[in-house]
């Protein structure tokens, strides 16, 4: 960026600068569109705008055809409010194969108690290659419109979503008072190619495909740019409903299109598996005619009261599934193989390829996983390899052309040392199994930067600490500078503010430096540098601040899952929380003489990970930053479920034969009330739960005091 104040400008330096930040601000903005990943700050990128906004402030007559002002370029997410979901928004379980299909319908009946012979009829639909939208309406009129976000919170776009012509602003028919519809935003193939052109034809970046232009064109912060794109909308699913008008996933679909929405017309109830893999060859087939992008096939268990039984695992319904469709290939080169350190010491391999379009998004790193992959494979540096994009995933190598590989290529050899540190990388081996971990791992532990940085960047990402603002760069940044070293750092960061000001000038100098270095021009005087400083930093200081102490609150899920201990993620970390309810009962819990039993005791918890999370109690230097990170915050307790229930917090015990639903039903629906399921009857146990045949667990509960129901008593109690 150019630091002469924009009044000492000559006209002549104006236009050359308009020039250059027209080109910079469209580059930026074909990052953000097309790879979706932004190479400056959103504060960097926002200084570019403003002193554009400035010089053409002055010289009007300069303004450019293709001024950056002209358009509202990528902005930022967090412009728009957010919206809490009343009921989440979830993601679906995926199904790669015929089997994995079969396999889901198999799970689904065995969960209800079904024979093999008996169908369960599912709806099958299209998946829509769009953006979720949620829309909710009082007294029949669209009073909200919202993104999913993370399921839990999106984004309020309602005046976008207003101007999609296939969203009712105001439904027909005869609907609930309140009602929230779920379904897909998307363009069609011919929208898509008619925007690109104009976008192209205005010197504007053109996006990738039309899932990305449909996002950025719902995302706009100027409706008016929405109504100018061609978007459609399909209804496919609900949240919030006052009353439900119908008891099944086609009779919904139904009453939405009397509503006035657009329903797919593809699809189609389905009796039988065969019926079903007919549905999704067929789909296959009609794909490229269809005239917009879709990813496989939706089936949804049709009957709700079964929905309703099965219920969720963690983010996903266990009575739905998307059957994709097989990923996109492409050929190109290994130009490099480089090892990546994780949080937990493991060395990634990443395979830098020459840059090639996969399915309309340009692909140059593939995971290589482990050592062993990159042997079986024979992977090496100048071979030519056929890689696979699926979904959002990684890219994967998938082979190698053995013909086309150079004469003088020498096999790959995986490091014993960790390329960050330096210290030993090794394989551990199982004493149960004997057998050698597929990762190999650095053993700097604490010594190793690349593993601290990579905790910290753990530490605050989303389903963490979830800093606004905090991101990978800054981590990094902060962490090189000696500002950061354990979480508890983070926190301290509050108190010097200076300090922090200073590192991200100095940061954006050098980054200015770079550019300009890179375009051959002379380096910019000291003192104009200074001067930035005070007007950039001022307000992103002042925002990390707020972002960072707002975050002293925290729920203990968070807290735990933010720890970064191994093989504890989101879903451990939830039900440990849910376990121990409150700090104090946790860390009594990790220092108790039993913590590996207990900590077995959990449903969802097994040998493995009790072992990892009493290896890092056991740790004194973790129990020390733990505490002092613990100085800077309030850990909120983990909520008891959102139902109260006359069984919630209770310890109850299955045992016997149950006639009315399966023991994993029995359970999944105890535990969605906010009851403990255990398989063992103590003195803590509230209630025992015994069909016909059971034996000593009913003497343990009479034994102990517990009260003890049959299954009718159960299901009284439970209300159903
Ligand atoms: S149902 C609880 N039906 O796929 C189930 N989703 O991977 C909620 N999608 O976020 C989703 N077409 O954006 C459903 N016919 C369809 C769909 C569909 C596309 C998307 C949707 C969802 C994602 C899940």
């Amino acid at each position: 960026m150019s630091g002469k104040s924009v009044d000492k400008l000559t006209a002549s330096e104006a236009a050359k600068e308009l020039e250059r930040l027209a080109r910079e601000i469209a580059e930026h903005d074909r990052h953000y569109y097309l790879q979706d990943a932004p190479v400056v700050s959103d504060a960097d990128y926002d200084a570019l705008r403003r002193r554009n906004a400035e010089i053409e402030a002055r010289f009007p007559d300069l303004v450019r055809a293709d001024s950056p002002s002209h358009r509202v370029g990528a902005q930022p997410s967090e412009k728009f409010a957010k919206v809490r979901h009343a009921i989440p928004m979830l993601s679906l379980d995926n199904a790669f194969s015929d089997e994995d299909v079969a396999e889901f319908l198999g799970r689904v009946r065995r969960f209800l108690g079904l024979g093999a012979e008996e169908d369960v009829a599912v709806m099958a639909e299209p998946k829509i290659d769009g953006l979720s939208a949620s829309l909710r309406y009082e007294d029949g009129v669209l009073v909200q419109g919202a993104t999913r976000g993370d399921g839990t919170e999106g984004e309020d776009i309602t005046a976008n979503l207003r101007t999609i012509a296939d969203i009712p602003l105001r439904l027909s028919g005869n609907p609930p008072r309140v009602l929230e519809v779920r379904g897909e935003v998307y363009m069609t193939h011919k929208a898509f190619a008619a925007l690109n052109r104009r976008q192209e034809k205005d010197g504007k970046p053109v996006y990738a495909n039309p899932r990305n232009s449909a996002a950025g064109s719902v995302r706009q912060l100027d409706p008016r740019i929405t109504a100018s794109r061609a978007l459609n909308f399909f209804a496919y699913a609900w949240g919030e409903i006052s009353e439900m008008p119908s008891d099944s996933q086609h009779g919904m679909l139904k009453k939405f299109e009397s509503y006035g929405f657009i329903v797919n017309p593809l699809v189609r109830r389905c009796e039988t598996l065969d019926a079903v893999l007919k549905f999704y060859r067929g789909i296959e087939a009609r794909r490229a005619k269809l005239g917009y992008d879709i990813d496989g096939v939706v089936y949804k268990v049709d009957s709700l009261a079964l929905q309703e039984r099965l219920g969720f695992v963690s983010r996903s319904p266990r009575w739905a599934i998307a059957h994709k469709f097989p990923a996109e290939q492409a050929e190109t080169v290994i130009e490099a193989i480089e090892i990546q350190v994780g949080r937990t010491g493991k060395l990634a391999p990443v395979a830098r390829l020459k840059p090639v379009t996969v399915g309309g998004v340009v692909v140059s790193n593939a995971t290589l996983h482990n050592e062993d992959e990159i042997a079986r494979l024979d992977a090496r540096v100048g071979d030519t390899v056929v890689i696979q994009r699926a979904g959002d995933v990684i890219p994967q190598i998938l082979r190698v052309i053995p013909e086309k590989r150079p004469k003088a290529s020498k096999p790959y050899k995986f490091p014993h040392t960790c390329p960050i540190c330096g210290s030993h990388a090794v394989r551990e081996v199982d004493e149960k199994t004997g057998k050698e971990d597929v990762d190999r791992r650095c053993t700097g532990g604490l010594i190793c930067d690349a593993q601290t940085v990579e905790r910290l960047k753990y530490f605050v990402a989303r389903d963490a600490f979830d800093i606004e603002g905090l991101g990978g760069t800054l981590i990094e940044l902060f962490h090189e500078q000696g500002l950061l070293k354990e979480p508890a750092d983070i926190f301290a960061l509050t108190e010097k503010p200076r300090k922090v000001a200073e590192v991200l000038a100095e940061h954006r100098a050098r980054l200015s430096e770079e550019r300009r270095a890179a375009e051959g021009k002379e380096p910019v005087k000291t003192k104009t540098k200074a001067k930035k400083k005070d007007e950039g930093e001022g307000k992103q200081v002042e925002n990390l601040m707020t972002a960072i102490e707002a975050r002293r609150t925290i729920g203990l899920d968070r807290l735990i899952n933010a720890l970064g201990i191994r093989h504890v993620g989101e879903t451990t970390a939830r039900l440990l929380a849910r376990h121990y309810r409150s700090l104090d009962a946790f860390l009594s819990g990790m220092k108790s003489e039993t913590v590996k039993e207990d900590l077995e005791s959990i449903e969802g918890i097994g040998g493995v990970v009790a072992e990892a999370i009493f290896d890092f109690f056991d740790e004194p230097h973790n129990v020390k930053a733990l505490d002092r990170l613990l100085k800077w915050l309030t850990v909120t307790d983990m909520a008891a479920p959102a139902k109260s229930s006359p069984v919630s917090g209770k310890t109850v015990v299955f045992t016997g034969t149950l006639e009315k639903m399966t023991r994993q039903e029995a359970k999944a629906r105890a535990e969605s009330l906010g009851a403990k399921v255990s398989g063992s009857v103590s003195a803590k146990t509230d209630i025992v739960v015994a069909g016909p045949g059971a034996g000593s667990k009913l003497k343990d509960a009479q034994k102990h005091n517990v009260q003890v129901l049959d299954e009718d008593g159960w299901l009284k109690l439970i209300g159903g």
